[in-house]
């Protein structure tokens, strides 16, 4: 199985961690299995807004982003031409990511 670095990066200040992500693992999955706090209100099946963050680099190594996606994704807060859904972001094991986690409130959806 291919595996690469996911590094997170935080808007709230906290210094950045970067962690190894298996072929086949979301972002938001590897942020859970870490302890890195990133809402999930739908339990990762593209379902709300909770999970957006920015990719900084390696969204070569993505999936297209959905119109499902798309949509949630203009719903969210501050959403930017590299945002994406952190469940959406399932690695593909070829190229490291660097991921910014926006603050998160714990309200809203
Ligand atoms: S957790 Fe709901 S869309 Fe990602």
């Amino acid at each position: 199985m291919k595996a690469v670095n996911i590094t997170f990066k935080f808007q709230d200040g906290q210094p950045a961690q970067t962690h190894v992500a298996a072929e086949g693992e979301s972002v938001l999955d590897v942020a859970l299995n870490n302890d890195i706090q990133l809402q999930h209100n739908c339990g990762g099946v593209c379902g709300c807004s909770t999970c957006h963050v920015y990719i900084v680099a390696g969204e070569q190594d993505l999936p297209e982003i959905s119109d499902a996606e798309e949509d949630f994704i203009d719903r969210a807060e501050n959403p930017r031409i590299n945002s994406r859904l952190g469940c959406q972001c399932v690695v593909q094991g070829n190229a490291d990511v660097v991921v910014l986690i926006p603050p998160q409130h714990f309200l809203g959806h």
